[in-house]
């Protein structure tokens, strides 16, 4: 079936923490924006009309594949031109995919103005779906008093010379500071956790109580036991909770912000939530009783050991292997601070897109995109694997866009280890030097790459397009902390023709698209 959504984004107010009102995106008048749900098999249509004003604009559908519809993938100077203000534009494709998922602006950095949300692809032949009773969806985020146009110019500036990312004023819990999660007794509940922050990882716990985990990004997991999470910006995670079969106290949902992300942290900056699994309301809400002295004392579960229910085997023998290393540099000669294999990422004067389908058969060699975008191209259903050694001692949630990917090994694991390294030496990856590679490895479309540690990933070429690989940390992705997959382009330009309401957002931007 159609699913419609008409979206009207204009600027409203909201005062989320209560702390300071502030002008925030808002999607026909509203804030928090509305949740887009789906079934599995629906064509999602989104009509957007960017009613701000005084600012372009895109929606990002994180973690759908967009096979066949690249140019509905959101990405600014990626995909398609940025929208500006008094333009329409139509997102339309089908949604083959499950789980939990989120939109957001992608252009420039605006979705910490408020633009970003959560989309739950409902899936009834989910192998869960008959283990619960009730669906909770709960969003995550970093949240901050001035509007990104104002920390912008300070952030890249010299006056910020070693890049130090703004910090948040306040962590949001589906937009609140003080919210209550109402639940009945003896009951199992789907909670989907989606971090929709710009730049700080959650740890996630609920007092007495443990879950199980079903969903990472989308991918079905063997149920896992666990009881505390690390949600980077971006990851999301669907868990089934049963609650405890009395009422007589209610139990507080403890997120706390992971602090080593942080330069400095402000005294009046509180770093964990106070939220609450809320049984009944009239009774005792005792304080949580966070024991730990360092968020990093927290020990998570560690992703890298989930694994998927299809239990899909690993990828062999890849055809291509790509090394890439994470600078954090310094401003000092006005060229941007973040780098992979000392490339910055740029963003180009037309769409990538646009390019790959107008460069008839030059549109395989990496030259013609430019240097800067830090093009790769893919052959089509080719093995690719991707091993990535951080020289930064903080850590960096990878997103692919249009895939997700296998996660082969990482190190340090989450836990004890995870910020051992800080300070010390990083430690590349060294094929001599690995234990075996999981059987079924763990799929996901947002890893975090560790503090001076490494990962490696494997994903197959299988999905036409020009799709971005970047850091979710919007700060580093400004800083240039990105690159592009020129992905079987030959075959791209056999399936995709841009839609006229695409092109215009070019023609009105002022912006020469050359089109197919
Ligand atoms: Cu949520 Cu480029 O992604």
């Amino acid at each position: 079936k159609d699913v419609v959504y008409n979206f009207n984004v204009t600027w409203v107010t909201a005062n989320p923490d209560g702390l300071a009102e502030r002008k925030v995106v808002g999607i026909n008048g509203q804030w928090p924006l509305p949740i887009i749900e789906v079934d599995k098999g629906d064509q999602l249509i989104v009509n957007m009309y960017n009613g701000l004003g005084d600012k372009s604009t895109s929606i990002h559908f994180h973690g759908m594949f967009q096979n066949g519809t690249n140019d509905m993938d959101g990405a600014s100077m990626v995909t398609q031109c940025p929208i500006p203000p008094g333009s329409s534009f139509t997102y339309n494709f089908t949604v083959n995919q499950h789980g939990t998922y989120w939109y957001h602006c992608h252009t420039d950095y605006c979705y910490p103005d408020g633009y970003r949300q959560a989309l739950i692809v409902h899936d009834k032949d989910a192998y869960f779906a008959h283990q619960y009773d009730e669906e909770l969806s709960v969003t995550l985020s970093d949240w901050y008093h001035d509007m990104m146009e104002d920390i912008k110019p300070k952030f890249m500036s010299l006056y910020n010379p070693t890049g130090a990312e703004p910090i948040p004023n306040a962590f949001l819990f589906n937009d609140t500071t003080n919210l209550s999660l109402s639940v009945k007794p003896n009951t199992t509940y789907l909670l989907r956790l989606i971090n929709t922050g710009a730049f700080v990882s959650q740890y996630f716990y609920i007092e007495d109580h443990t879950f199980k985990i079903v969903e990472i990004d989308g991918v079905y997991t063997e149920p896992t036991e666990a009881d505390t999470l690390y949600i980077s910006v971006a990851q999301r995670y669907a868990v089934l909770l049963t609650t405890k079969n009395t009422t007589d106290k209610n139990y507080p949902i403890v997120t706390v912000a992971d602090s080593t992300l942080l330069d400095t942290i402000p005294s009046d900056l509180r770093l964990n939530s106070t939220s609450w699994l809320e049984y009944d309301g009239s009774a005792p809400h005792p304080q949580a009783d966070i024991t730990v002295a360092e968020s990093s004392d927290l020990v998570p579960i560690d992703d890298s050991t989930l694994v998927p229910y299809d239990h899909m085997p690993l990828l062999e023998n890849p055809v291509l292997s790509i090394q890439l290393d994470v600078v954090m540099g310094m401003l000092d000669t006005g060229k941007g601070y973040a780098f992979l294999n000392d490339i910055s990422y740029t963003a180009p004067k037309v769409p990538t897109l646009y390019t790959a389908l107008s460069a008839g058969n030059q549109t395989t060699d990496a030259t013609v995109y430019g240097e800067f975008t830090h093009p790769m191209v893919l052959g089509h259903h080719d093995v690719v694997e991707i091993i990535m050694n951080n020289n930064d001692s903080g850590a960096h949630p990878f997103h692919l866009h249009g895939h997700n990917f296998q996660v082969l090994t990482r190190f340090p694991s989450y836990g004890a280890d995870f910020f051992e390294l800080k300070g010390g030496d990083p430690v590349p990856y060294d094929p001599s030097n690995h234990s075996a590679f999981p059987a079924y490895p763990p799929r996901r479309d947002t890893l975090v790459l560790p503090p001076q540690g490494h990962f490696v990933i494997r994903f197959v070429a299988d999905n036409p397009g020009v799709w971005i690989f970047h850091c979710h940390i919007d700060w580093h992705l400004a800083q240039g902390l990105g690159m592009l997959f020129i992905e079987a382009p030959t075959q791209l330009q056999e399936q995709m023709t841009i839609p006229a309401d695409h092109l215009a957002a070019c023609s009105a931007g002022g912006i020469q698209s050359k089109g197919n």
